[in-house]
């Protein structure tokens, strides 16, 4: 199969390729998707096909209005509502009880749906002009960092998908916050929506435990996603947080020539004369977002025997980035002092 490289011009020949079953890699604010009809089973299962997905783990469900919002959701809470109107359209999605007419494909047999309202231009045009909700997950290789721009999509998906539309890099870089809203709201992703901003609606929202790695073997996971090693290029990940500074110099006294680090702006000097990438800036954590699942690709590239990556504490956004990189690291986590010597370990 040839896949289609497709303009912003061109979005309503992508269109017309939804309508008419097909699977279409498209922009969003946080990361590309891989968009189908989510009333046709049959589109959705070529997804799951394309990109290696587990059976067993369910998709987001893009809408371009809140009126969509009732075929699919059997319940819509007041606090839900009041999150949608401080955070639609946005990278939030919610996760709601379902209607029976959502497929079973869409939700992978849960009795509960998940729902977006995407700000991105193009996402929404797309939408409307299918006429119909758009199933996607991220546009990537089942467990491989999720693309940030049209070339990461090809390079995963070409030949086994219909189209991507080239909407250029994505704002956030992260996918969307997750809060199911079945029970008390609760934090099951962390996204560029932030908890502290989540906290300003529900004050006392609760955070799953699988958002830092604490579930057992054989516990069940409230989001299926979360219990896949994932975001992961082929090398090893270490992360390592703690001091700005003194997590540079901790990862250049165990870099071997083999090694790569993803490293903040702020510490290039610190690397100068090694393998390292710079993936944004620690003094703005939104560049941090943006950056970091194009730096774990371009890493992952050069065959690294190991890869050293900078994580972020956990205000703001950070959350979201720290998680990103401590699940692609298996949840292992080395924090470093000042002086880059005395670290422990969390995780
Ligand atoms: O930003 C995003 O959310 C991107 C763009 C394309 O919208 N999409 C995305 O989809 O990240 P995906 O499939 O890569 O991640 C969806 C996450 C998974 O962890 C999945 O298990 C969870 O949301 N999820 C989906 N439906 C759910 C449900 N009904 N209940 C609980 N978790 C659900
Ligand atoms: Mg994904």
């Amino acid at each position: 199969m040839k896949t289609l490289l497709l303009s912003a011009a061109e979005i309503g020949a992508a269109a017309e390729i939804l309508r008419r079953g097909g699977i279409v890699g498209m922009p969003t604010e946080t990361v590309y998707g891989l968009g189908a009809s989510a009333w046709d089973e049959a589109a959705v299962a070529r997804i799951f096909e394309a990109k290696g997905r587990p059976q067993d783990n369910p998709l987001i469900v893009h809408i371009a209005g809140l009126s969509a919002l009732d075929e699919l959701a059997a319940e819509v809470p007041d606090t839900a509502r009041e999150l949608a109107r401080r955070f639609w359209p946005g990278p939030f999605t919610m996760v709601f009880p379902k209607k029976p007419s959502v497929p079973d494909r869409v939700t992978a047999g849960m009795d509960t749906v998940a729902v977006r309202f995407t700000a991105h231009p193009l996402a929404q045009e797309l939408i409307r002009r299918a006429g119909v909700p758009i199933a996607a997950p991220s546009a990537n290789v089942s467990g491989y960092p999720s693309p940030t721009c049209a070339a990461h999509v090809l390079r995963d998906l070409g030949g086994r998908i219909d189209a991507v539309i080239d909407g250029g890099p994505c704002a956030c870089g992260v996918e969307s916050t997750v809060v199911s809203v079945v029970g008390p709201p609760r934090l099951l992703r962390p996204g560029s929506v932030t908890l502290e901003q989540l906290r300003t609606v529900v004050p006392d929202i609760a955070v799953d435990k699988a958002l830092r790695g604490e579930v057992g073997p054989d516990e069940k996971v409230s989001a299926p996603g979360m219990k896949y090693r994932h975001y992961a290029p082929k090398a090893p990940v270490i992360a390592v947080g703690g001091d700005r500074d003194g997590s540079a110099l901790y990862i250049r006294s165990r870099m071997g020539g083999r090694d790569l680090c993803l490293c903040y702006e702020e510490c290039a000097g610190i690397f100068a004369g090694r393998r390292a990438l710079v993936y944004g800036s620690l003094a703005d954590r939104a560049s941090l977002a943006r950056g970091i699942f194009a730096a774990l690709r371009d890493a992952d590239r050069q065959e690294p025997e190991t890869i050293y990556v900078q994580c972020p504490d956990e205000a703001g956004v950070g959350l979201a980035v720290s998680n990103r990189i401590r699940k692609a690291a298996g949840f292992r986590e080395i924090v470093a002092d000042r002086s880059g010597r005395d670290t422990k370990e969390k995780g």
